[in-house]
């Protein structure tokens, strides 16, 4: 594996692999890998030749008051772990790289970037629009790959790509879960033991919500009062919010008619942490 530091080394080599007819994968990461980044990788492995991890902790997507200078860092560890998975070309570009002086263009998706996160992250989305554009125009991939734990972030992503007429394929891939449930974060490393049994409450409401649809329920105000029960009721929580959603729109909807995704942010002590899952109204079982 190589590590590669530079956007315009990234680029040559993504343009030697073009010539030469390789398809690219490209899984954008922020590091401090777990399972569901090397889920991600994983399945990047088996779409193309040649898979680029990008490494960047973009400021551009944390507020003034969030959590960029104490974010989780292990370079050496990331690029064991990359290495294992079989990862061609780890990509860890420096700030002053992708945001040298004088920098001033940014990407802005409309309506998408709006809600759920976005209201309470205002900016998040633009920075990580911003942010991936540049990655793609860098690594040139083929196709890029997304978690769906980050839901409005990949709906955003493709919206993007349409609008931009990007030739890139956006991959979204399953929520990778602990045993207990806990959707997979480098977040999860601040809860303290106590807070970490007060995050599976999130993983308490999806599990509910998707049996109450599998026996019937379909109002918004059903659900989201049953998910909302659950939070409240443990400890050292505090909705950011609840919501249901159009799967692609991220418009609120009164009732499920077909899918809809159940969207959370919840704070637990000092962390936010986010959980969302698909509600069908073919759903049979729960989980
Ligand atoms: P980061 O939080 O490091 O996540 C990188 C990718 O891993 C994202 O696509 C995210 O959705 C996915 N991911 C995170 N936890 C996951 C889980 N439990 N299961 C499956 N996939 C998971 O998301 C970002 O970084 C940044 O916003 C980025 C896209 C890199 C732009 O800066």
């Amino acid at each position: 594996m190589e590590i590669v530091s530079s956007p315009q080394d990234m680029q040559a080599l993504a343009m030697q692999w073009r010539a030469a007819g390789l398809k690219t994968a490209l899984a954008p990461t922020m590091g401090y890998f777990h399972q569901g980044h090397l889920s991600l990788m994983e399945y990047g492995r088996t779409i193309s030749d040649k898979l680029v991890v990008s490494l960047f902790v973009n400021p551009a997507q944390f507020g003034p008051s969030e959590d960029l200078a104490r974010y989780p860092r292990d370079l050496d560890r990331d690029a064991a772990l990359a290495r294992q998975v079989g990862v061609d070309v780890l990509y860890t570009p420096g700030v002053e790289d992708m945001y040298p002086p004088g920098y001033q263009t940014y990407v802005e998706v409309g309506g998408l970037s709006k809600g759920l996160c976005g209201a309470s992250r205002p900016g998040h989305f633009r920075g990580v629009a911003t942010i991936v554009l540049k990655l793609f125009n860098q690594a040139l991939p083929h196709a890029a790959i997304f978690g769906e734990k980050d839901y409005q972030q990949l709906v955003v992503i493709r919206r993007m790509t349409r609008d931009l007429n990007l030739p890139i394929d956006i991959v979204g891939r399953p929520i990778y879960r602990e045993a207990d449930g806990l959707a997979m974060s480098s977040r999860n490393t601040y809860l303290s033991p106590e807070e970490r049994s007060s995050a599976l409450c999130l993983f308490r409401a999806i599990r509910a919500a998707r049996e109450l649809v599998a026996s019937g329920a379909r109002s918004r105000e059903s659900i989201l009062e049953a998910v909302r029960q659950i939070i409240r009721s443990t400890p050292l929580t505090d909705i950011d919010y609840t919501a249901l959603v159009h799967p692609e729109t991220l418009e609120g909807v009164d009732a499920i008619s077909g899918e809809a995704r159940l969207a959370l942010a919840v704070r637990v002590g000092k962390t936010r942490l986010i959980d969302n899952t698909l509600l069908s109204e073919t759903q049979l079982c729960c989980v």
